[in-house]
C-alpha cells in the first residue's frame, strides 16, 4: 500500500523542525475567552487582537448580537436544508435585500461562506470554452473557483495593468472572457488598480469580477469597496463579499446587475447543494450590513489607525508590504519563517495577536506578520501595539 501521506512528509518535517526549537504553534492558538473585537483571553494573558478580519468591530454590537438572539428563538439553530428546497426563510432574503440595498445594486445572491460564493460564481459563469483571466496573487478560493471549473486559466502579473493588457490580447475573438480580481490583496494589504484594469477588460470584451472581501464596510464613501473609491462600480459584472471580516459573522455573497443573475440560483453547484446559513447568521448579518451603511464616522477612525500603525512600524525600522497604507492591513516581512515565527511568539508573549503568513498562501515565498486594524482600536492600544513592537522587534533582532 502507498500511504496516501507520503505527500505531506516535507511540510511535516518543517513544522517539526520549527516546533523542536521550543516555539509556540502559531497555527493552533486558542481564544480562551473573547471580551470585544479588540481584545481576548490567550494563554491566561490579555491580549490585544491585531490579526482578525474584524474591520468594523460588529461582532459585538448590541443590536447585532439581539437580532441574532431573536433569530435563534424564533427560527431554530439551523435550516437543514439548501436554499433551493427548504434552506430559503424570511431571514435570507432579508439579508438579500439588505445587501441589495447596500451596493445599489438588483441581484443578490447569499451563500455559506465567501470561499463558496467564489467557488461558485467563478465556475459557474466561466465554461469551457471561455477564459479567465486573473491575478496571479488571486486567493485560493478564486483558484479553486477556476479549478472546479472547464474553463481556461491565463494569470497576469499582480497589479500589472500591461500585462493584463498583453494576455486579453491573446486570447481568440469570440471567446467568452471573464477578468478576475480583488479590491484589497490581503497578504500585502495592497489595492488594486481597478480603475485602469476595468477599462482595460471591457476594451477587450471582457466581464469583470471584483473579490472585496478585505475592503466592504471600510473603503470607499459607502463602504462599497475599492470599485466605488475609484469610482467605477457601474462597469463591475460581478462583486464578490463575505460576512466574516466587516459584517463580523460568517457567510458568502455576490451581487450584480446582470439581468440573467437570477439563474445562477439554479445551476450553481456550490449553492445548491449545500445548506444554508442559520437563521441566527443572517439576522446578524443584515443587521450588520445595514449599520455598515450608516459608519462613516467608524470609517474614518480605522484609516487613522491604520495611518497611525503604518507610520509608527516604519519608524522602528520593520520593512512593510506597502510604502503607504491602502487598507486596513499592514504587513511587516519578516526575512524568514523562523525569525517570523520568534517575532510572533514574542508579540504573544507582550500580548499582541497578529497573524503568520507564511508560504503558499503569502506572494513570493515571503514570511508576514500581518496586522489588521479594527474601527474598535482605540488611539492608546495603537500606541500599546507599538511599544509592543519595538519590544519584540529588539529581542528577536528583527530592528535595533
Ligand atoms: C479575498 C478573499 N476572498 C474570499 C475569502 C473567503 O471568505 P470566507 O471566510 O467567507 O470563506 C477570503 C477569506 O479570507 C478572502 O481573503
Amino acid at each position: 500500500m502507498t500511504d496516501l501521506f507520503s505527500k505531506f512528509d516535507p511540510l511535516i518535517q518543517q513544522r517539526e523542525e520549527l516546533l523542536s526549537n521550543g516555539v509556540t504553534d502559531p497555527f493552533n492558538l486558542v481564544m480562551e475567552k473573547v471580551e470585544s473585537p479588540t481584545v481576548a483571553i490567550c494563554n491566561g494573558k490579555r491580549t490585544i487582537l491585531l490579526g482578525t478580519y474584524n474591520y468594523m468591530g460588529m461582532t459585538f454590537d448590541p443590536d447585532v448580537v439581539a437580532a441574532g438572539e431573536k433569530a435563534l428563538q424564533e427560527f431554530g439553530s439551523g435550516t437543514t436544508g439548501s436554499r433551493v428546497l427548504n434552506g430559503t426563510y424570511a431571514g435570507h432574503k432579508a439579508v438579500e435585500q439588505a445587501l441589495k440595498d447596500f451596493y445599489a445594486m438588483d441581484h443578490a445572491m447569499v451563500f455559506s461562506t465567501g470561499y463558496q460564493a467564489n467557488l461558485g460564481i467563478i465556475s459557474t459563469i466561466a465554461g469551457k470554452e471561455d477564459y479567465i483571466v486573473l491575478d496571479i496573487d488571486s486567493h485560493a478560493s478564486i483558484y479553486d473557483g477556476c479549478a472546479l471549473g472547464n474553463a481556461q486559466i491565463v494569470p497576469f502579473r499582480h497589479n500589472d495593468i500591461e500585462a493584463l493588457e498583453k494576455r486579453l490580447k491573446r486570447i481568440p475573438e469570440g471567446a467568452g472572457k471573464l477578468v478576475v480580481l480583488e479590491g484589497v490583496y490581503s497578504m500585502m494589504g495592497d489595492v488594486a488598480p481597478l480603475k485602469e484594469m476595468i477599462a482595460v477588460s471591457k476594451a477587450n470584451g471582457a466581464m469583470v469580477l471584483v473579490d472585496e472581501a478585505h475592503s466592504m464596510g471600510f473603503i470607499g464613501e459607502h463602504g462599497r469597496g475599492v470599485a466605488e473609491a475609484q469610482g467605477v462600480m457601474d462597469d463591475v459584472d460581478f462583486i464578490i463579499g463575505t460576512f466574516s471580516k466587516s459584517v463580523g459573522t460568517v457567510g458568502g455573497f455576490c451581487v450584480s446587475n446582470h439581468p440573467k443573475f437570477e439563474i445562477l440560483r439554479l445551476v450553481c453547484r456550490p449553492y445548491v447543494f449545500t445548506a444554508s446559513l442559520p437563521p441566527s447568521v443572517v439576522a446578524t448579518a443584515a443587521t450588520s450590513i445595514r449599520k455598515l451603511m450608516d459608519s462613516a464616522d467608524k470609517r474614518a477612525h480605522l484609516w487613522e489607525n491604520s495611518k497611525r500603525l503604518h507610520a509608527g512600524l516604519r519608524q522602528l525600522g520593520f520593512t512593510l508590504g506597502t510604502t503607504e497604507p491602502q487598507s486596513a492591513i499592514i504587513a511587516v516581512i519578516m526575512p524568514d519563517l523562523e525569525t517570523g515565527a520568534a517575532m510572533w511568539e514574542a508579540l504573544l508573549n507582550e500580548g499582541l495577536y497578529v497573524n503568520l503568513a507564511r508560504p503558499p498562501a503569502t506572494p513570493a515565498g515571503m514570511t508576514l506578520l500581518r496586522c489588521s486594524l479594527c474601527a474598535l482600536h482605540s488611539e492608546e492600544q495603537v500606541g500599546e501595539v507599538l511599544t509592543m513592537f519595538a519590544a519584540a522587534g529588539r529581542a528577536t533582532g528583527c530592528i535595533n
